[in-house]
Parts: C-alpha cells; structure tokens; sequence
C-alpha cells in the first residue's frame, strides 16, 4: 500500500502547472482506435488510469509509443477480442472501449467496468443507447456481448445527462448509418474536447457542449494530432489549497471559466484571489464566510470538487451546507476529516460543516479518488504529521503530485507499507 506522509501547516507559494485532464485523455485514448491510422495526443497526463487505458489498447494489438507528454497510437494492427475482467475492472472509463469496438467492428465482448466506490454507477444509459442504434446486448453475470449487423443512426434521450453515456454514444454513433441526436447530453468541456477530436478525424458532430448533439455518421476516419484540455478538477483542488495554505500560490495553464462555479463560491467566502486569462492566484484568507453548495452537472459545482472543498468550508467561520446530487456515496472523506478536528454532520445527501475548527495530524485513509485529494488539502493544513494511506486512489487521477506539492513548499513524501 503506498502511504503519504506530510507536516502540514506550512505556507505554499509558488507555480503549479495543471496536467492534461484524466476524464478527457481516458476518453480520447479509447476513441483513437476509430480511426483507419495513427494519432497522436498531446498534454495526456502521466497517471494509473491513462497507463491502464493503453494497457487495454496495447491488449488488442494497438502500437503505442509515449514521448514527454504524448502519445502516438497506431490502430491499424487492433484485432477485436474480449478484453478480459482484470483490465476492464481497473477503472470505469474502460467502458468507452465498448462503444469504440462497437462503433468500429460492431461487436465487442468485455466485462462491467470499475471506478471509484462513490455509489452506485449503473450502465443502463450507455446499453441503452446501443440499443437505440441497432445493438444487440446479451448480458452474463457482469459479462457483456454486443453486436450488431449494421448500426443505424437513432434518436437517444438520456434520462440524465450522464457523461460516460453521452461519450459512450458518440463513440457508437460516429461511424453509423445516418443521423443521430442525443438529447439531454452531458455538457462537460470533456465531452467536447472528445467531440474535437472526433471531427478532426472527419466525423460531422456539431453541438457538443450543449444538451443536444448532432451525428451525422461517416464511413471513415483518419488518425489527427489532438490536445487534451487542463485539468479542471486538478486544477480546483490546487486552487482551493491556496485559500487554506497559499501565499499567492498560482495555479497556471488552466482554462478558468471550466473552473467558474468553484471560483464564484471562493468569491462568497472572501478568499484573496487573483483570477487571470489562463492562471488563478490565491492566498489564505481570515475569516472566511461559510457558503451552501450543490452539486451539478456542468456548468454547475462540479462533484468531483465537493470532497476538495470541504476540507476548506471546516476553516469558514459559521455553518456551511453541502449537496451532493450526482453519487450517493461520496462522503466517505467525513469520517476522516472528523477524525482532523472538523465538526460535521452528514445527513443524508447534506452535509453541515461548522468552522472554524484547527485540524490535527492523524493517520487516515483516501478511500477514493478525490476523498484522498480533500484528505492530503485537510493533512496541509494541519499541524503535525498526517499520513494518508490508499494513496493508489490519488494517484490514479493527479500527475506528480508529490512533485508539484514539494515544488510550492510542501513537506510530503511518498511511502510505501
Ligand atoms: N447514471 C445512471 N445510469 C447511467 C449513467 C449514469 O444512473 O447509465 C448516474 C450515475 O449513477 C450517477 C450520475 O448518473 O449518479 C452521473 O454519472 P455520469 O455518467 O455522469 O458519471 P461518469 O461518466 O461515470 C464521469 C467522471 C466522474 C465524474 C462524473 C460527473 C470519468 C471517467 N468519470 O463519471 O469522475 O464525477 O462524470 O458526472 O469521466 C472522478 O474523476 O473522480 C470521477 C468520479
């Protein structure tokens, strides 16, 4: 188990440089198989997720070569075949190779995917739209078998605005016969960085970003050269560490409207904050006023930002309310920052954060990928030695953060046990 060890309570200053974001980039690897040659994608972070990713590609026979932050990934020599349970189960973006095998070789065989225990994750609205398009899904114990003779454009409504499903059903649609609309699309800028690419290859999509997406499917693509968008939700975590620990911490090459929502609530709280045209500055700040915060889909607070922020509504001076809309199950931080100091109270869906508490160094455990960032933010700021354990969660969604973190003043250090 790989542990981190760090002495909080210093002050962070400095530059940290966001990476290429994970839930663009584990969409993007998948979906260069749709092309008849090579592509290549600049800015792929360096983490556990994007590795398993072109572990499955490499499975099926894609030549893949890395250099500095790209990744070239010839198809041509991808033979379909069963991707077997333990890479599929490594992490839930390996669904996007069922709609990619899908739409190229209208058939594909693979198990239930992974991910984070943040409740429960179905994949109703992703079979769903396979079926829209002709698909045939026979369903075993958690194995799936899906093909199709030919796939015919259709009309997909989600029945929310899921973002595996909207990317699931661009894949599947791109290279189908005819038209396709998905209504009630999830709006992420990931999802259009995807759609991007996927023109850029020849495909006809137009309306990514917005809740209805138009497919005009082609015969073929051709391999382009792509660049994934920052990271936002790395980003946001590095921003709301400078309104705990920052002394003019500046959080660069980000796209700051991605991150508007959270900076529109650090706004309400009173953090010192510089916002500029691709970087944020922020410092700690006294006196922070509490604020209420659901969580929504984009452009609303994103989910993967609550855990993060809660680490700072324990140093607002009042009662703060939290919402968690979009998992049932990502409150499983609580109980450590509880264990720091912090007074809160879950019910339910809401949590009430009371500050300002001191939080105190204890041994706690990242039970999952942005729990485990909320934790290492709450260990920052706490006086003593915190040790995170489980810190393979983290590790999966933030590059070099141990790297990054040291870079700006951070006493951290990773260990094994
Ligand atoms: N849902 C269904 N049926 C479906 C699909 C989704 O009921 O077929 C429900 C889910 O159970 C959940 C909600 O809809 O309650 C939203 O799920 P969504 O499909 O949007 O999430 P996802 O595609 O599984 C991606 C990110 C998550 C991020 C959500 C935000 C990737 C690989 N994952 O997940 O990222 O929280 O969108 O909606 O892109 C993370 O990075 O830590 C992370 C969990």
């Amino acid at each position: 188990m790989k542990t981190l060890e760090i002495n909080g309570g210093k002050e962070l200053s400095g530059t940290i440089r966001i990476s290429g974001a994970k839930n663009s980039s584990v969409a993007l690897i998948p979906a260069a198989l749709l092309a008849d040659s090579e592509s290549t994608i600049c800015n792929v972070p360096e983490i556990t997720d994007t590795d398993s990713l072109c572990e499955i590609l490499e499975f099926l026979g894609a030549k893949i070569s890395r250099a500095s932050e790209s990744i070239i990934i010839d198809p041509t020599t991808i033979e379909n075949k069963e991707i077997p349970k333990e890479l599929s189960t490594k992490l839930r973006a390996s669904y996007y190779f069922m709609s990619a095998l899908l739409g190229k070789y209208k058939s594909v065989e693979m198990y239930f995917p992974g991910g984070c225990n943040i409740g429960a994750r179905p994949i109703d609205q992703t079979l769903k739209s396979f079926r829209a398009l002709g698909a045939i899904v026979e369903e075993d114990n958690n194995h799936y078998k899906i093909y199709a003779d030919r796939l015919k454009g259709a009309h997909i409504y989600l029945d929310m605005p899921s973002v595996g499903a909207t990317i699931n059903a661009l894949l599947a649609s791109v290279k189908a016969e005819g038209e396709t609309v998905i209504e009630n699309a999830a709006k992420e800028p990931e999802v259009v960085n995807l759609a991007t690419f996927l023109n850029g290859m020849g495909a006809k999509i137009t309306g990514a970003g917005t809740s209805e997406i138009r497919i005009k499917g082609v015969n073929k693509l051709n391999g382009c050269n792509t660049e994934v968008i920052p990271d936002r939700i790395e980003a946001g975590t590095y921003v709301i560490l400078g309104a705990l620990v920052g002394n003019k911490l500046k959080v660069d090459n980000i796209i700051p409207e991605h991150i508007e929502m959270l900076t529109l609530k650090l706004k309400e709280m009173g953090v010192d904050m510089e916002i500029g045209s691709d970087y944020i500055v922020t410092s700690k700040t006294d006196n922070l006023r509490p604020v209420n915060i659901k969580t929504q889909g984009y452009p609303g607070f994103a989910t993967d930002l609550q855990q993060p922020i809660t680490a700072l509504l324990t140093q607002c001076v009042g009662k703060s309310t939290l919402e968690e809309t979009i998992y049932e199950n990502r409150f499983q931080n609580v109980p450590y920052l509880q264990k720091l100091g912090a007074n809160i109270e879950i019910d339910n869906r809401k949590i009430y954060v009371t500050g300002k508490t001191p939080l105190t160094g204890d041994r706690i455990e990242a039970t999952d990928l942005r729990a485990g960032a909320c934790l290492i933010l709450a260990g920052l700021k706490a006086s003593g030695k915190t040790v995170v354990t489980n810190v393979e969660h983290v590790l999966r969604g933030y590059e070099n953060i141990v790297e990054k973190l040291t870079e700006v003043g951070a006493d951290i250090a990773l260990n094994e046990e």
